[in-house]
């Protein structure tokens, strides 16, 4: 297969398994994601068919939905690129992507490499940001049961991966772990520019959430 149907291949197979996933992770998602990254990597000059497949990949298997198993991604990345007959030299650009993009706390450190992972993780965190990031906050609250909001609870955020999975806190706490921290996890110039936007109605909405639950507004 030539680079054109792999892609072409791999939507399919991704677009099929994620649809109708109502956690946040759903095909949309992943769309959203891969135009977000084709973007990033035409301003970064990154390779545009490692970056498209990694977007697409990118939480085939993700370590929240696989009882923390970090390794499950990665291997059926593998699986499914082998079984398309991509290069071996693909194969290891693409698995590195998926091995490396999700965010494991804010404390955890970025074992991302390449220039292509930097971009997927950029478009995938900004789409954790602005008001999809918002929605999405909100969803995966609402399919864990959290309440969106605890007065009184500090907002903190996970210094490690373990801490980071036994979190039970408000959505809102989530804002402080996670939503706050993007603009500033960005690996590139282009992502941090549509990342500063986004930080701004993210601030915008918790200072209006606030004062609307103090009956402010
Ligand atoms: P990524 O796909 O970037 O690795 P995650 O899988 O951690 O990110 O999260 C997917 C989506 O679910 C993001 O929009 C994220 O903000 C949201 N999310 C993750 N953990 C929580 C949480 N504890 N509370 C609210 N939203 C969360
Ligand atoms: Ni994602």
């Amino acid at each position: 297969m030539n680079q054109e149907e792999i892609i072409q291949k791999t939507q399919e197979f991704v677009q099929q398994k994620f649809s109708g996933e109502g956690t946040g992770h759903d095909w949309y998602h992943i769309n959203r994601v891969r135009k977000l990254a084709l973007e990033i990597a035409q301003a970064e000059r990154a390779d545009l068919f490692i970056v498209e497949l990694g977007a697409l990949l990118h939480d085939i298997a993700d370590h929240k939905f696989h009882g923390g198993d970090l390794a499950v991604g990665p291997k059926k990345a593998q699986e499914w690129l082998e079984s398309v007959g991509a290069d071996q030299e693909t194969i290891e650009k693409v698995c590195h992507i998926v091995a490396n993009v999700s965010f494991k706390g804010a404390g955890s450190k970025n074992a991302m490499e390449s220039l292509e992972g930097k971009v997927v993780q950029d478009a995938d965190r900004l789409d954790a940001s602005g008001a999809i990031g918002i929605a999405r906050a909100f969803t995966y609250g609402g399919t864990k049961g959290r309440l969106i909001y605890q007065p009184g609870v500090e907002p903190g955020y996970h210094k490690n991966f373990q801490e980071h999975q036994k979190e039970a806190a408000s959505t809102l706490n989530h804002f402080y772990e996670k939503l706050l921290h993007i603009k500033n996890l960005m690996n590139t110039a282009t992502g941090l520019t549509l990342a500063e936007e986004r930080h701004r109605y993210v601030e915008d909405f918790l200072s209006r959430f606030l004062a609307e639950w103090e009956g402010e507004n």
